[in-house]
């Protein structure tokens, strides 16, 4: 059987992962990609200890030239995650001719179009199946089983760590804090979970998702982020009662040739597709102009699952590699489309204030709504308090600088003791959509 050989860059789970599944499924990989993949150095740190078993010593280098200098790799696959030296070393394989696979999304989000050019230019393929949603395939139905739409939405639920924490939250009435140190003492969640839990993990995903589908080079900086730390159990009991779901969710659309590109917590009826997404599993919703609606479901993470993209990436290079690559990896390098500043977006929302309760509250702070233009869909309060009672609303479609605006001045008002949250709510239907 002849062979095509593979440089792997990191060996700890998802390189690990790629290991045991070239092993595990030989056959199947030959069968669909017609080569066996030969993985023929590993670059790891000094003192690395391979976790995977059969892994010979002289495979494992310290040195990427040992890659980088064989001519007898074609294809290098970067697995080592964060900015430098992934970035470098990625440079360098493109440019001694070799494809690259990447799994890093951080990367993607910041220097895609960078790594994208110099792709483009030495004529070799620059895949990144797995970087969005893990073994969910994402990417290449973007850029072929649906290359033939106008795609006008994206809805995902990209990050799995938070998704844990908010199906704990719900399903059990526990707090922020106590599923979050669960989770790191389960080894679900980062000791450092900031970039899972403020949304920087999943706005990197939105950022490689947004500039696929829209094709238009996207900047992480356009992408308005905000993370699940200010979700209270209070809000996720509101949300249960009024038919609601809260996750974190990936939104990009594109309306009236602007693009919208947002991460944030977000009530979505209790009825769609995504509020039936739990545990650590990621889902994108697609919206394309001929094929519909459509939803991708599965592992965002892990060993096997991240393993089965990144293999699937160097399946399709090796099918590929004699055809010269005319295309830019899905990457666009002229921008078309603007992203919109997040005040002028315009969403349905949820506000939860704590108030004094005392007569006269709720018409002070429904006309100040009025005033700017804020009209409400809904209204609860319960109990009754000296100390303070929770009063929600359900805005009707508003701007967020209205809102913004409005909760200004309602927070002056005496009797509002504080704005507890506010959580934009996504009803499904687009304004101007048939
Ligand atoms: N930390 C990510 C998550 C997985 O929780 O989904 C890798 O992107």
């Amino acid at each position: 059987m002849e062979k095509v050989k593979v440089g792997l860059m990191g060996l700890g789970t998802v390189g690990g992962g790629v290991w045991d599944v070239l092993r595990m499924n030989r056959d199947e990989i030959i069968r669909n990609c017609g080569y066996e993949i030969k993985i023929e150095k590993i670059l790891v740190k000094e003192g690395f200890k391979p976790k995977v078993s059969g892994v010979s010593k002289d495979k494992l280098t310290h040195n990427f030239d040992d890659i980088v200098e064989n001519d007898e790799i074609e294809i290098v696959i970067e697995l080592i995650g964060g900015i430098e030296p992934a970035r470098e070393y990625i440079l360098r394989a493109i440019k001694a001719g070799k494809h690259v696979v990447t799994a890093n999304k951080a990367l993607l989000a910041q220097h895609g179009v960078e790594l994208s050019k110099a792709a483009y230019e030495a004529g070799v393929r620059l895949s990144y199946e797995a970087s969005v949603a893990g073994g969910v395939p994402i990417i290449n139905p973007l850029k072929e089983s649906l290359g033939a739409n106008k795609i006008k939405k994206i809805m995902g639920i990209l990050n799995g760590t938070t998704n844990y924490i908010l199906t704990k939250m719900t399903n059990e009435n526990v707090d922020f804090h106590t599923v979050l140190k669960e989770a790191q003492d389960m080894g679900y969640a980062e000791a450092d979970p900031t970039a899972d839990v403020e949304g920087f993990d999943a706005a990197h995903k939105l950022t490689i998702l947004s500039t696929l589908a829209f094709g238009t080079p996207v900047k992480f900086e356009d992408v308005y982020r905000e993370g699940i730390t200010k979700i209270n159990p209070l809000d996720i009991e509101y949300a249960r009662e009024l038919g609601y779901v809260v996750k974190l969710l990936g939104i990009a659309k594109e309306i009236d040739g602007e693009l919208e590109l947002r991460v944030h917590p977000t009530f979505i009826p209790k009825n769609h597709p995504l509020a039936a997404v739990n545990d650590s599993f990621n889902a994108v919703f697609v919206k394309g102009n001929a094929v519909g609606d459509l939803m991708f479901y599965g592992r965002g993470a892990g060993d096997l699952p991240t393993a089965s993209a990144v293999i699937s990436d160097v399946m399709d290079i090796i099918k590929k590699r004699s055809l010269k690559p005319n295309l830019k990896n899905g990457f666009s390098y002229e921008p078309t489309k603007k992203a919109k500043p997040m005040g002028e977006i315009v969403n349905e929302y949820y506000i939860r204030f704590m108030v004094k309760d005392i007569p006269g509250v709720l018409g002070k702070i429904a006309t100040l709504f009025g005033e700017y233009n804020v009209s409400l869909s809904s209204v609860i309060q319960k109990g009754r308090s000296e100390r303070g009672v929770p009063l929600v609303f359900i805005t009707h479609e508003a701007r967020e600088s209205d809102i913004q605006k409005a909760l200004q001045e309602v927070n002056s008002i005496d009797e509002v003791i504080e704005i507890g949250n506010i959580i934009r709510v996504e009803n499904g239907q687009e304004r101007g959509e048939q």
